[in-house]
Parts: C-alpha cells; structure tokens; sequence
C-alpha cells in the first residue's frame, strides 16, 4: 500500500492504477469504513482512501480540534483490507492558501435538518469533496448511508456538476446493540455507550408504527419520540420522517421515505437514520 501526503504523488499513482474506487474519509476509521473498503473493491481495480480533518466542515464550537488524528493505526487497517493508496495530505497541501472558492450546495438540500444545525457544514462537505474527487479522480466513489445528508448532497452535488464518477452508498454498519458505528463513538463514556442504541431503538419504532397500515399522524409520532428522549439525558435536535430523493417533509406516503435522528449526549452529538 502506497502512502502519498502530497497531490503530485497521488497523481501520478493514480494515472497508473487502473479503475480507482475511492473512500473519502477523515480517519480514526472503524468496521464501517472497512466495510466501504470492502465494498468498494467491488467496482475498482484498485481502492484509494484519503483521510483528511476537513477543516471547514467544522463550525467555530465543534470538535476540530479534538477530532481523533490515528494515521499509524487507520494505515495499518487499510493495508490489512487491501487498499491500494492512502491520500493523506495535510491541511498545507489540500490548502496551500486559504480556500477562496466552495462549492455552495442547494439550500433546499443544505439548510435543512443537519445543515440547519450546522450552518456552512455541507458546503465545506461538497468543497472538499469535489476538490478530492479532482485530485484522484476516481471512476467510483463510496459514502455511508450513516451520514444520509451527505450522501444526498454530494449525490446531487455529482449529477449537477456532472462529475465523472458514479456516487456508490454504503449500508450503516451497526454494533450488536444497535449503535450505527461513528468515529464520534470513541467520545462516549460507559454509561453513555450503553445509553446511545436508544437512538435506533426509537428510529426502529418508528418505522414499525409508520410500516402499519393505514392513517398516520407524523408530527404526533415524531414528537413523541422526541419528547422520550431527555429523560435518558439526550438533548434532541430532531428525530423526523423525510423524503430520501431530497429530505423534504413528505407529501405522500408512497413515496420513498427516511426516518432521521441527531441528538446530544453528553458532550457527543450522535446522528442515525432508518430507512423506511
Ligand atoms: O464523512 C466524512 O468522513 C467526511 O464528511 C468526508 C466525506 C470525508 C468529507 O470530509
């Protein structure tokens, strides 16, 4: 497995590599990252990785700083799942001067659930993305459902944009409780650890109630769900039913739906989602 910190590097492997896959990724990886490796495999000759701490994904009172940095580690997991290149510049390299131009994501995908919460997330999302997607120049590049908004918002970003490369979704890997498998687990204490599945537990009742037949009264179940939360010490921010094309209140119930999470725990903020 080849390492390339600078852009020139990876370039030049890249134009001998075949059909590339690329996982974009921020590191500190776990079996659900593996997963997409694995994955995508399947639609690549060779695999590349990039792990990168995306600044401007950050707001001014996230984690940035505290982000988990385990490049010896993620490095070894990768080689050992058959990943061909790991792009892992630093913020120097995939930054030389400050970022002038973004890539600004349609408000109607980006200012809504996540986006609302995190203003300017998605656009620093897309940036990055589209500015990997340029140095490596993939044929395919994998996503994990865990992050639904920003599976939604690149796959749009691609189509619009028309970037050469087919946008691939990775199923949520889940621990054996439930827990969707997030890099921001690592933060959680014991107690909260063991208090987290309840998030999927409430996605999956939810689900259960809408997948009966018959009338639904939406904004009943999901502000039940929510309002169950801070007795068990979560601060919700929303759990909500969407339309997957682009997670907007759905107007109809024959129509492809996703139920969402986000919520507080402690000083870990968790996001899940459930397909309907
Ligand atoms: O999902 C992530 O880890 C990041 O948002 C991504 C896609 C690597 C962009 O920094």
């Amino acid at each position: 497995m080849q390492i390339h910190h600078t852009i020139a590097s990876m370039r030049a492997a890249r134009a001998r590599a075949g059909r590339v896959a690329l996982v974009p990724t921020m590191g500190n990886l776990h079996d659900g990252h593996i997963t997409l490796m694995r994955q995508a495999a399947e639609h690549a000759d060779s695999v590349a990785a990039s792990i990168f701490v995306n600044r401007i994904q950050f707001g001014p009172s996230e984690d940035f700083d505290r982000y988990p940095r385990t490049l010896a580690a993620d490095c070894e997991k990768l080689a050992a799942a058959g990943v061909a290149h790991v792009f892992a510049p630093d913020e120097a390299e995939m930054y030389p001067q400050p970022q002038r131009y973004f890539v600004e994501p349609a408000p109607v995908h980006a200012s809504t659930l996540d986006g609302e919460i995190r203003p300017g997330h998605f656009r620093g999302v897309a940036t990055v993305v589209l500015k990997l997607l340029n140095i490596v120049q993939p044929d395919a590049a994998l996503f994990g459902k865990k992050d639904y908004q920003q599976l939604m918002v690149l796959t749009n970003m691609v189509r619009e944009l028309a970037l050469p490369v087919d946008v691939i979704p990775g199923e949520t890997v889940r621990a054996e409780d439930g827990l969707a498998l997030s890099s921001r687990n690592g933060y959680l204490s014991t107690a909260e650890r063991a208090e987290a599945p309840r998030l999927y537990r409430e996605l999956s009742a939810l689900r259960d109630e809408l997948l009966k037949p018959g009338d639904h009264d939406l904004l009943r179940l999901e502000t039940e769900a929510c309002g169950r939360l801070p007795a068990h010490g979560w601060v919700p921010d929303y759990i909500t039913v969407r339309r997957r094309v682009d997670l907007q209140p759905p107007t109809q119930w024959d129509e492809p739906l996703v139920a969402l999470a986000a919520a507080r725990l402690g000083n870990t903020r968790l996001i899940d989602n459930l397909e309907i």
